[in-house]
């Protein structure tokens, strides 16, 4: 099957948030799998220099975005089996920011038309168009009013996955005819509340719509996960499901990983103190294990729960712990945590950094994974976490309560720590029973062993989005 999967960025090229992860990592799985899958994404100038050099121009033309007529060149790179697309213009994606700009809308706009555009030139057209978020929802809405008559676009179908359905790119009804170059009678596809809605666009005009877990697809069918577009999607309930995302597991690997002091695997789980005590004397915390060591990744954003950290944090740091919180975000939540820092100088770290290395030797190092998300559509690092042997303390949300199973001391199974409702009592809690597990030594490794076990590769996803391609 040929499949082109068009994102606003894939790793290793661009990689702002977990859609990246994953526009990296699924395409590569589909192709081994044995499809034909090649991904699309814009040519921005913030690709470092060393994946630039890897791309080679194909080819240019011209095209109107709206009225406006616009370079579009073609690059092509092939990494790991898969071939990338990159369509450059200098004009909208030569900016220090990938997301953020005050005309995003006609950026993305550009992309999208371009997607379409561009596929005679690289002599490809796809059986599926897998689009994801808001970037690239106009998409299947353009495909359907503007390109379905042209020779070779008849048989495409579209799948959109909302991997988070908080931003939904919403702009003034203006933006219809003099950015998107669509006409008057089209609104109703795209119209929503007071605004044009293009996930709401996408919903309609798509063959199928996933999200990355399965509790997330129940969980955005009512308010508040749902951001609004309940009704829209309670009425096509029949054409959404939920797809869990996997890691890389050749990647995230504790027994070859070089980026961790000491490499170890479920049988040699003992090693695995090595890298406490290097990231402990890294970070300049007193060398011990009498104590559990709590590590937090992520963006300081509300989320992630980061209320419950700012409520609770002070807490946890009077307790006989050790704790460690590296992200960057939200300008209140840094400020929070360089403060949080001062006030416990014995046992709390703060490294308001991007610094993915530092990133491994905490899943590596730490005891307790923190993640305490207010939803989470799927979330990467708690399986990242438990691949490593470390317990993750989470939200029973999305996809963390897809994947995080509680430990249960009655049967020994589960692997991780789960708190029910958003709440700093109840997160608190949940903090003081990691604490006791740590200090029941037969249990605490159990859990980690189970955590060790399990299977977060895109392997079974993979069979989920074949089967889902051939149904449409
Ligand atoms: C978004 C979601 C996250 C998910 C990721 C990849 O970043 O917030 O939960 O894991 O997309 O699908």
């Amino acid at each position: 099957m040929k499949i082109l999967y068009a994102a606003s960025e894939a790793a290793p090229f661009i990689k702002v948030g977990g859609l990246g992860d994953v526009a990296g990592a699924l395409p590569k799985a589909l192709c081994r799998a044995g499809d034909d899958v090649r991904v699309i994404l814009p040519f921005y100038s913030a690709i470092p220099q060393h994946l630039k050099e890897q791309c080679t121009y194909r080819t240019n033309f011209y095209f109107n975005n709206a009225w406006r007529s616009q370079y579009c060149g073609i690059f092509e790179a092939e990494i790991d089996g898969v071939t990338y697309y990159l369509l450059d213009n200098q004009y909208y994606f030569d900016r220090p920011e990938i997301y953020g700009a005050f005309d995003d809308g006609e950026r993305f706009a550009f992309f999208s038309r371009g997607v379409l555009e561009c596929l005679p030139l690289i002599g490809f057209y796809p059986d599926i168009l897998h689009c994801n978020d808001w970037h690239t929802a106009l998409i299947p809405v353009l495909l359907d009013t503007q390109f379905r008559n042209r020779p070779g676009y008849g048989g495409i179908r579209t799948v959109f996955t909302i991997h988070n359905i908080e931003f939904q790119g919403k702009f003034d009804p203006y933006i219809l005819g003099n950015v998107f170059g669509l006409s008057e009678d089209i609104k109703p596809i795209l119209y929503y509340g007071d605004c044009i809605n293009l996930m709401k666009g996408a919903i309609e005009c798509s063959n199928r719509v996933t999200t990355v877990s399965r509790r997330y697809a129940e969980e955005i069918m009512s308010p508040p996960k749902s951001c609004g577009l309940e009704h829209i999607l309670q009425a096509r309930y029949w054409k959404v499901s939920g797809i869990l995302n996997g890691i890389d597991t050749e990647l995230f690997d504790p027994e070859t990983d070089r980026r961790i002091a000491q490499n170890y695997n479920v049988d040699s789980l003992s090693l695995k103190i090595k890298n406490k005590n290097a990231l402990q004397t890294e970070l300049g915390l007193p060398v011990t294990n009498s104590v559990p060591l709590y590590g937090m990744v992520t963006r300081l954003t509300h989320q992630k729960g980061l209320d419950l950290i700012t409520a609770k944090l002070d807490w946890l740091a009077s307790q006989e712990v050790q704790v460690i919180i590296l992200g960057t975000g939200d300008a209140k939540y840094e400020q929070f945590l360089r403060e949080a820092a001062g006030r416990h100088p014995g046992n709390l770290r703060v490294c308001l950094a991007f610094d993915g290395d530092l990133a491994q030797r905490i899943y590596a190092g730490c005891d307790f994974f923190i993640m305490p998300s207010e939803f989470e559509p799927c979330g990467l690092a708690q399986m990242i976490a438990m691949r490593y042997g470390t317990l993750p303390i989470v939200h029973t949300t999305g996809g963390l309560a897809d994947t995080v199973i509680p430990y249960n001391p009655e049967d020994k199974t589960g692997r991780g720590i789960t708190f029910q409702s958003f709440h700093p009592e109840d997160f608190s809690n949940a903090l003081w029973r990691a604490l006791e597990l740590f200090h029941n030594k037969p249990h605490f490794t159990k859990a980690r062993k189970n955590a060790m076990e399990g299977d977060y590769s895109w392997g079974p996803s993979v069979a989920a989005y074949q089967a889902l391609y051939r149904e449409i």
